[in-house]
C-alpha cells in the first residue's frame, strides 16, 4: 500500500532533515525536501506534515507551504518545528506558536517543537552574520535575566540537543492517521 502521509522538510544545517528521517523510520511516510513540494505533490497524499527551523521567530518556509497545502486536495496537515530552544522554554516556546499560528491556526494545526541545536560549521554565511548580531545584542543588554545568560552561553558555540523521544507525540498523531 502506498504511503498516506507526506513529509516536507527544509532544513539549512540538518537537523529537521535528521528528525524527519527518524520519522520516515517510525511512520510509512514519503520524504521530500522544500525544494520539491508542490500542490500537485501534496495532492498524491492525505495528511501533509511539514518540519522546518525555527528562524529569527518565524517558521522558515511556513507561508509558502500553507498557500500549497490550501491549493492542494490533502486533507490534513500538521507542523514540526526544530530550534535551538531547550524543551524546558515552555513559555518562550508557546510565545512562538502564537506568533507564528494566528487566529484558529494554533487550535487547528498540529504543532511540535523539537529541540534541535545550532551548527556554525554547517551555517551559511548570511546565518553566522544574524547570529553575531543576535549575540551582540545579548552581550549589549545591561539588566540580563537569566535567560538571557542562558542564551549568551549556549549561543556562543555548536551544540546539538535533539532526541529521538521528541518525535513520539508527533509519531503517535501519525500513526493515528494511518501511517
Ligand atoms: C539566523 C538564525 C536564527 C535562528 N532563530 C531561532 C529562533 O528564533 N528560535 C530558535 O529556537 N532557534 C533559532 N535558530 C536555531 C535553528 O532553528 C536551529 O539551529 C535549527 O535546528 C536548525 O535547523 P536545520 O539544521 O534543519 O536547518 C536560529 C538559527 C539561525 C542561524
Amino acid at each position: 500500500m502506498e504511503p498516506k502521509i507526506l513529509v516536507i522538510y527544509k532544513s539549512t544545517t540538518g537537523f529537521t532533515k535528521r528528525y524527519a528521517q527518524m520519522l520516515s523510520k517510525e511512520v510509512a511516510c514519503t520524504l521530500a525536501p522544500y525544494k520539491s513540494a508542490t500542490p500537485e505533490l501534496m495532492s498524491a497524499y492525505e495528511t501533509v506534515v511539514f518540519g522546518s527551523r525555527a528562524h529569527a521567530g518565524r517558521i522558515d518556509g511556513y507561508p509558502r507551504i500553507k498557500e500549497m497545502y490550501k491549493k492542494s486536495s490533502a486533507r490534513k496537515f500538521a507542523l514540526f518545528v526544530t530550534g535551538a530552544m531547550p524543551a524546558a522554554a515552555e513559555d518562550t516556546i508557546s510565545a512562538f506558536w502564537a506568533q507564528n499560528l494566528p487566529g484558529n491556526e494554533l487550535q487547528k494545526v498540529p504543532h511540535f517543537y523539537l529541540p534541535g541545536g545550532l551548527c556554525y560549521e554547517k551555517m551559511p554565511f548570511a546565518d553566522r552574520l544574524m547570529m553575531k548580531a543576535a549575540m551582540a545584542m545579548v552581550k549589549k543588554k545591561k539588566h540580563k535575566t537569566a535567560e538571557d545568560l542562558e542564551m549568551e552561553q549556549a549561543m556562543a558555540s555548536s551544540y546539538d540537543i535533539s532526541d529521538p523521544a521528541y518525535l513520539k507525540p508527533l509519531v503517535s498523531l501519525l500513526k493515528k492517521a494511518g501511517g
